[in-house]
């Protein structure tokens, strides 16, 4: 990363302190379908053969999307290269991430391995991807249910945070390269679907998906300074009993064959670091926001429209705690929630929420949509246009 882009990246930080939501604007409405200027370009899908051995699980889209990847792993160890700034350094953690990787559970290690074999990368640059994802990623998840009980869920998927700011085109250097890799994909059992995602290529854990009829799922990243990344060392040395939080989504999506067992799961598995699991079922009132610790679950929202709460949504903050001022994606969403009113709620609906800015910010991948009881789902990449919040 550049001292210019640093600057920068502060300057626009500072502002932002300064002027409360400078970013903010009207909750859009009839931005769907997707055309214009927030949406850019399509998705191609896949199909995941879980019959396959994990290591050719993943083959056609490595191989398809290969260029993509390595384009960012260069980045990324540009990246790390300010950190470590000899390459004798980058090559010793380039060997210690290929033996973490060789340490990940069945069917993870083997389907890394297979991706790495696939585009020709060092084994290690894969973990790195697989494993330090997730620790980058702020996020917007909501569940709804309309009034005949039906129930929507949708995210935005926003990453690339500090990784690099492009001065010439105003936007974060991970964020546009992540989209070229944005994937939609099948996963099949007997030649049958077992659960739908909208993924990154390469990556083998899942942050959003559905299975359909059952239940839809969601992840969002929690920061917290108690227990942070803890296990994550822990993991390195030796004491490998919690969970890598998207390899539980991941398992839960293809195991799990009810929404409480997949409720039970979510809340009651040792994780590696906190997390926000936004898990809906097949009918009315199955809907929650689970705020995990490591270990326990802290609280879990969930829905009750006879009461009220026809809608929970999640960006990255507790929902008892006021979200960081220059962070606030949560007020303006539940904004827009209220005035769209139960009755109007729809996948398109959602669509216009997670439209509006700074829902919709430049860090903003892509957005996803779910309706569980077709099994559907639908992904778009964003675009932000200026003016538009760095997050
Ligand atoms: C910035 O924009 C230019 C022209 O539109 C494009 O060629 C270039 O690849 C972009 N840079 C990045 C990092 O996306
Ligand atoms: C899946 O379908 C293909 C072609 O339709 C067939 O060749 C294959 O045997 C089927 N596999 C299973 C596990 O049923
Ligand atoms: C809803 O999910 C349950 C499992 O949680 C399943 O038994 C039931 O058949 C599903 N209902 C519909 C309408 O698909
Ligand atoms: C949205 O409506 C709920 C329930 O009426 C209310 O508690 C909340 O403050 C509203 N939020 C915003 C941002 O309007
Ligand atoms: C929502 O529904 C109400 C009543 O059905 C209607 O009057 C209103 O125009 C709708 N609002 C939107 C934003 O669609």
């Amino acid at each position: 990363m550049r001292p210019g882009a640093v600057l920068v990246a502060l300057a626009v930080a500072w502002l932002a302190v300064l002027a409360k939501d400078p970013y903010g604007e009207d909750c859009q409405n009839q931005l769907y379908p997707p055309t214009g200027p927030r949406v850019k370009g399509s998705i191609p899908n896949y199909f995941i053969n879980l019959d396959l051995p994990p290591h050719e699980r993943w083959a056609q889209v490595a191989r398809d999307k290969k260029d993509e990847l390595n384009i960012l792993i260069e980045h990324i160890k540009k990246i790390m290269t300010v950190v470590f700034p000899s390459s004798k350094m980058i090559q010793l953690l380039e060997s210690k991430l290929a033996w973490l990787g060789s340490t990940l559970p069945y069917p993870f290690a083997d389907e890394i391995k297979g991706i790495a074999d696939a585009c020709g990368a060092p084994l290690g640059d894969i973990v790195i991807f697989n494993v330090f994802y997730e620790i980058f990623t702020v996020c917007t998840s909501i569940i709804a249910e309309d009034d005949t009980g039906k129930l929507y869920h949708a995210r935005n998927l926003d990453f690339g945070l500090f990784l690099g700011w492009d001065i010439k085109n105003s936007t974060w250097i991970v964020t546009q390269k992540l989209k070229p890799l944005v994937v939609s994909l099948d996963f099949q059992r007997n030649n049958k679907t077992v659960f739908r995602s909208s993924n990154l290529a390469g990556y083998v854990g899942m942050v959003s998906g559905v299975k359909p009829g059952i239940f839809t799922l969601t992840m969002n990243e929690r920061f917290s300074i108690d227990g942070g990344y803890i296990g994550v060392f822990e993991w390195i040395f030796g004491k490998r009993d919690g969970w890598w939080m998207s390899f539980l989504t991941r398992s839960v999506l293809e195991n799990s064959t009810s929404y409480e067992e997949a409720k039970d799961r979510l809340t009651n598995t040792r994780l590696l670091a906190p997390a926000y699991f936004i898990l809906a079922g097949n009918r009315s009132g199955q809907g929650s926001v689970i705020t995990r610790s490591r270990t326990a679950a802290l609280d879990v929202w969930e829905l009750n429209a006879k009461k009220g709460t026809w809608y929970v949504l999640e960006t990255n903050y507790d929902r008892w705690k006021v979200p960081l001022v220059v962070d606030d994606r949560r007020t303006p969403a539940m904004k827009c929630m209220n005035l769209t009113m139960q009755q109007n709620v729809s996948l398109p609906a959602l669509f216009n929420v997670l439209s509006t800015k700074p829902v919709l910010n430049k860090l903003t991948v892509a957005t996803t949509l779910m309706d569980v009881s077709d099994g559907h789902i639908e992904s778009y990449l964003r675009n932000c246009p200026d003016p538009c919040s760095p997050w």
